[in-house]
């Protein structure tokens, strides 16, 4: 042991290097005297759509928002109707599932593939029934789950794609989108979330999201429902929300969005020098590809004693997280899904472990705590 600590998460160490961008920001809006809408949501909006490769950006609230409000959006446009089904993820974060009952649609889970800890994009065709109307891949720890399966899948049974990319800013498709054009994450389906919660790669400093979509009639219709369901001021066509981006977290996101690659590079650097350097055989660790394609939003191993392991880094100064402990579909909130089938979800709930990966850990971070990892004895 040297007592040296290494920090999972710092979110002031992670801001520090923008903090001259983000005081001006701020200092900007204050003296704009414009505190909703207007050029600086403006222009975050250009510059997310442009990221992605995607006609149109909507910022909104937050992550849950944004894909609250396409679910919302295609409900209102007659696209779903209540009671028809989204095929999710069984082991996401649970503001996916959230956004999906909370419009009176029904989740229906899906395996992971235990390699990717994505969507078993090979499984959805037999969770389709008559009522399906999406596919909600999440692009979990920032690897995109798109494929042509999924693509093929989708387009036969008249799917809806709806990317939750909450943790994959900036992350490539092997396969090509559905319309062609940008492979990234945002422009693979037929709309995407985003979210700018502070921990994410690009991080607000507060809540924010963002939807990406080439759907001009959906972009509006969010727009519209995120702003009290008005079309022009004192006229509502939607029973509507107030879920808008505001303009200092527009501005301070402008500020950092320019840096989403670099910010990708070093956690893919940091996940290459694990890849290279962990060798316990009692540490899984997650499928690695030296393509440039996942953002490492996480790094995520799995160990069968997690709370031993856990506590065998906590010893030696390692702080780690877990992403995510319990399946949504075993969370109190969705009792009526209580006894599913769904081994896999729940392997992945029991022994995921996140490694630091953010900005807060050098590459000789990684190396020593590789170390200690492989220094780590099972009982
Ligand atoms: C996979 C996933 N979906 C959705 C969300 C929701 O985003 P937010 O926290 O901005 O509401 C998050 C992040 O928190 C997430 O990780």
């Amino acid at each position: 042991m040297n007592g040296k600590q290494y920090t999972f998460l710092d979110l002031g160490t992670v801001n520090r290097p923008y903090a001259g961008a983000l005081k001006e920001a701020v200092c900007r809006v204050i003296d704009s005297g414009r505190f909703i809408g207007g050029t600086e949501v403006d222009a975050f909006e250009r510059s997310m759509a442009a990221l992605c490769g995607t006609a149109r950006a909507v910022g909104v609230s937050n992550g849950l928002d944004a894909l609250r409000l396409i679910f919302r959006a295609y409900v209102e446009l007659g696209v779903m109707r209540p009671g028809d089904e989204v095929i999710v993820p069984g082991n996401t974060f649970i503001a996916s599932v959230l956004a999906v009952s909370d419009c009176g649609l029904v989740p229906v889970f899906v395996e992971p593939d235990p390699l990717t800890m994505n969507l078993d994009t090979r499984l959805v065709e037999a969770a389709v029934t008559p009522r399906t109307r999406a596919v909600m891949p999440v692009h979990l720890y920032g690897r995109v789950c798109y494929d042509a399966t999924l693509r093929d899948t989708a387009a036969r049974h008249g799917l809806k794609i709806v990317e939750d990319s909450a943790q994959a800013i900036g992350a490539m498709s092997a396969t090509p989108g559905r319309r062609g054009g940008s492979r990234r994450a945002g422009a693979l389906g037929d709309a995407a979330a985003f979210s700018f919660y502070p921990t994410k790669n690009i991080g607000a400093l507060g809540d924010a999201g963002v939807v990406t979509t080439d759907d001009a009639t959906l972009a509006d219709a969010i727009r519209q429902l995120a702003n009290y369901g008005s079309d022009r001021q004192y006229h509502n066509i939607y029973k509507g929300l107030n879920c808008r981006l505001d303009p200092m977290q527009a501005a301070i996101l402008s500020a950092k969005l320019p840096f989403t690659d670099r910010e990708n590079d070093a956690r893919r650097r940091l996940a290459a020098v694990y890849e290279a350097r962990i060798t316990n055989p009692a540490v899984t660790k997650p499928l690695y590809a030296d393509d440039g394609s996942a953002v490492w939003h996480q790094y995520v191993v799995r160990v069968d004693d997690r709370e031993a392991f856990r506590s065998y880094l906590a010893d030696r100064g390692v702080e780690t997280g877990v992403h995510y402990p319990v399946a949504p579909f075993d969370q109190p909130c969705y009792k009526e899904f209580g006894g599913l089938d769904m081994p896999l979800s729940r392997r992945l709930a029991a022994t995921v472990v996140s490694l630091p990966v953010s900005a807060c850990t050098s590459e000789d971070d990684a190396r020593e705590i590789s170390e200690i990892i492989n220094s780590y004895k099972t009982k």
